[in-house]
């Protein structure tokens, strides 16, 4: 058992909400604090605990690093800025966290709760990335791997485009168990996005509404890390255009040009709901075009997925497909958020514009993917994106003719804890089944029920 909470050159200070900050003199037992004095006010020595049973909220500047178990989400500053992190979280939770041995995995859920949703994303992306999450302990089983795209996963559990736009954690997320990274979007310029507020958190539906509309450092920055990322999972690169682009097919193949050089495989994101225009590139015609492009003017390039949304017509569907296989991409991501709001929603946020994402697209997104694998009849890769959070979706997906899945929402809500128990829940069901892959059940599941094998398999 780790010992108690340890805080290296720590500077903290108590602040009532949404007012000034006060200091503090301890923290909880164990805990090593330097409180800094920087911001003092009345009720200077306030003690910690009672200024959280007051309803206070502590801030803690970061200097160091963060040992053994406590609690603390630390936010790092903008790509490139020099300046220091900072933690933030409420005392309650700190006192029930006492005895966990990771952070955030504990605290990713209290704090998406307790904060504006777009500054909790910010602040467990910025703990993750200063090694606050942990690392995965766990032994990968080798009857989840999946080999698809040319490179093989350790499991089928991978990271969505969207948690890290910016690829500012690559190595710290793999290291958190994912089997397989997608960074982006990235757009050719720096931008925005959308103004605030732009992330909703619609908890009693375990969904989220978004509209972020590609805010994206660029990808200038973007590729210098992105290229450097070490090889200890698969990594893919998300790319899209900037708003207001005047020819939007026509920045693609310098995105891919960027990121080619490290990228598994390179995402098309014609499908945000939140860029305008963006998702016309869904046509046949323009797909052909911009698949055309990359590859004529990207030699080598990775394997293409376009990602498509969860709100296309069924008629549009057959010709997307051929499009997109005779024009040489390697596989689709089904998909995208959807702008549709299916009845029963009953988060108060449900009425928000933007792009739902969660439980509510588990089946319309898995529905559509099913199609989908109907139409590729195995000529393409299919990575399953929508309403993931449980071994039983993951299989649903997979089942669908997925070869792997994409996983948002659910990892915002439930942090790191998710993957293991996802893992867990896989290999429960393959024990059930009289163990074996997990590739040869799923396909043992599909040639019974009728439906098309997946493009690819188990790894050698
Ligand atoms: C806040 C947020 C931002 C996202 N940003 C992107 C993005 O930049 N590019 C992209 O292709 N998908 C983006 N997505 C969509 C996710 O990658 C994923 O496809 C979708 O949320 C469905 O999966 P989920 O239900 O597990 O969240 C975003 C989703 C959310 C919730």
């Amino acid at each position: 058992m780790p010992g108690p909470a340890r805080f290296a050159h720590l500077e903290a200070a108590v602040r009532p909400r949404g007012g000034q900050p006060h200091p503090f003199e301890a923290l909880q037992a164990g805990a090593v604090l330097e409180p800094a004095g920087a911001r003092h006010r009345a009720a200077q020595d306030q003690p910690v605990q009672g200024a959280a049973a007051a309803g206070f909220q502590i801030r803690l500047m970061v200097h160091g690093g963060i040992h053994g178990r406590g609690g603390a989400v630390a936010s790092m500053p903008d790509p490139g800025s020099d300046s220091r992190p900072e933690a933030l979280f409420t005392m309650d939770r700190l006192r029930q966290n006492r005895r966990m041995t990771g952070l955030l995995p504990h605290l990713a859920l209290p704090i998406l709760r307790a904060l504006d949703p777009e500054r909790a994303q910010r602040l467990v992306l910025a703990g993750v990335r200063a090694g606050l999450a942990g690392t995965n302990q766990e032994r990968d089983d080798p009857r989840l791997t999946v080999r698809a795209l040319g490179t093989i996963f350790s499991h089928p559990i991978g990271l969505a485009a969207g948690f890290d736009k910016d690829a500012v954690a690559l190595a710290p997320l793999m290291r958190l168990g994912f089997a397989a990274i997608e960074a982006g979007t990235v757009t050719p310029r720096p931008q925005p996005g959308n103004p605030r507020p732009r992330l909703f958190r619609l908890e009693a539906d375990a969904a989220v509404i978004n509209r972020m509309g590609f805010n994206s450092g660029g990808i200038a920055g973007f590729a210098g890390r992105f290229n450097r990322a070490p090889r200890i999972a698969p990594l893919g690169a998300n790319i899209g255009p900037n708003r207001n682009e005047p020819d939007p097919l026509s920045v693609f193949p310098a995105l891919a040009q960027a990121v080619s050089a490290r990228a598994d495989w390179i995402t098309l994101n014609v499908s945000s709901p939140n860029t305008p225009g963006l998702r016309d590139l869904q046509a046949p015609r323009s797909l052909a075009a911009i698949l055309a492009s990359i590859r004529r003017e990207v030699p080598g390039v990775p394997p293409l997925l376009v990602k498509l949304s969860p709100d296309i017509g069924t008629d549009d569907l057959p010709d997307i497909v051929e499009a997109c296989v005779e024009c040489g991409a390697a596989g689709l991501i089904v998909g995208n958020t959807t702008l549709a709001r299916p009845p029963g929603l009953r988060g108060r946020a449900a009425g928000e514009t933007g792009g739902l994402s969660g439980r509510p697209l588990m089946q319309p997104s898995t529905e559509l993917l099913a199609r989908v694998a109907r139409l590729a009849r195995g000529r393409l890769v299919l990575v399953g994106s929508g309403g993931v959070a449980s071994g039983a979706d993951i299989l649903a997906k997979l089942r669908a003719g997925a070869s792997f899945v994409q996983i948002y929402t659910a990892f915002a809500y439930e942090g790191p804890a998710l993957l293991a128990r996802l893992r867990r829940e896989l290999l429960a069901w393959l024990d059930a089944q009289g163990g074996g892959h997990l590739a040869d059940a799923v396909a043992a599941w599909q040639e019974e029920h009728g439906e098309g094998p997946a493009e690819t398999g188990r790894a050698a």
